[in-house]
C-alpha cells in the first residue's frame, strides 16, 4: 500500500491483520483481513455507490448496520451491508448494476 489514497477513507494506523486481495467492481484491490467491505471501498475510491434516481454519490450513513445505504452484492452471498460485512481474501464485491447472476 504505498500509493498515495484515493478514496475517502484514510487509514492513519496500519491494522495487525494481514492484507488480502479482493475484488471490487472488477478492480483488484488490497485491503485487509477482517475490516468492513465499506472501509475496503472508501479506501480505494470516495463513494461507495451513486443513487439510482439522481446519480448522487452515497458513501452508508449510520455505518452500524442500520440505515440500509450501503447495501452491495456479495459473489456466492448476495445482498449484503457493506459496513458490517468483514473483508476475507477472494471476496467479490458488486456495488451497482448488472450484479453477479
Ligand atoms: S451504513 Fe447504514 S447500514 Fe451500512
Amino acid at each position: 500500500m504505498s500509493e498515495a489514497p484515493r478514496g475517502q477513507v484514510v487509514r492513519v494506523k496500519r491494522r495487525h491483520a494481514p492484507l488480502v486481495v479482493i475484488e471490487i467492481d472488477g478492480e483488484q484491490v488490497e485491503a485487509f483481513a477482517g475490516e468492513s467491505v465499506l472501509v475496503a471501498v472508501l479506501a480505494h475510491r470516495p463513494a461507495l455507490r451513486h443513487l439510482e434516481f439522481s446519480g448522487e454519490p452515497r458513501a452508508g450513513f449510520c455505518l452500524m448496520g442500520a440505515c440500509q445505504d450501503c447495501w452491495v452484492e456479495i459473489e456466492g452471498v448476495g445482498g449484503a451491508r457493506a459496513c458490517t460485512t468483514p473483508v476475507s481474501a477472494g471476496l467479490r464485491v458488486s456495488t451497482g448494476w448488472p450484479r453477479f447472476g
